[in-house]
């Protein structure tokens, strides 16, 4: 049964809740997901699994600085396994912005980070108009 890790950076919950739909997606082809904060992932052997996934939210124009960290002492290892990244943010709900290479923040982060993902994807955030209209404007 392929194994499947998805680590994760989350503020309000949103991303870990992307994740447990991908895991939702994903069981019934039989495959095997584990989902793990960024913040629990130290101790976490990658040779334990079959493929990586690595998903986090912006704020304020960035990822954490947790995953940041992650992916920088975890860049070897992530590009010996198949293994995808994929940012949730809000300006990712424009039809221009939603796709990993059109997405600002995603194209910013690539440049950034020394891994390759293997593959890419990003996802609209959650919408909160009260908190959140001034990204209309982005
Ligand atoms: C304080 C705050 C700052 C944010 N900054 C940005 C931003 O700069 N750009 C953007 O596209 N989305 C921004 N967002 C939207 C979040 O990326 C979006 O709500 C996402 O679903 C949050 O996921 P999380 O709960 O997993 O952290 C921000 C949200 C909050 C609450």
């Amino acid at each position: 049964m392929p194994r499947i890790l998805i680590v994760y950076s989350t503020t309000d919950g949103h991303t870990l809740k992307i994740c447990q739909r991908l895991r939702q997606a994903i069981e019934p082809s039989g495959a095997q997901v584990q989902i793990v904060s960024v913040s629990d992932a130290d101790g976490i052997y990658f040779d334990d699994y079959d493929k990586i996934v690595v998903g986090a939210s912006i704020r304020r124009g960035r990822h954490s600085k947790a995953i940041h960290e992650f992916i920088d002492a975890r860049a070897d290892q992530l590009a010996a396994k198949p293994n995808v990244f994929f940012s949730v943010n809000i300006v990712a709900r424009k039809p221009d912005k939603n796709r990993p290479e059109t997405n600002p923040y995603l194209r910013k982060f690539l440049e950034r980070i020394r891994w390759q993902p293997g593959l890419l994807a990003v996802f609209a955030g959650k919408l909160d108009y009260p908190r959140y209209r001034f990204f209309d404007r982005s």
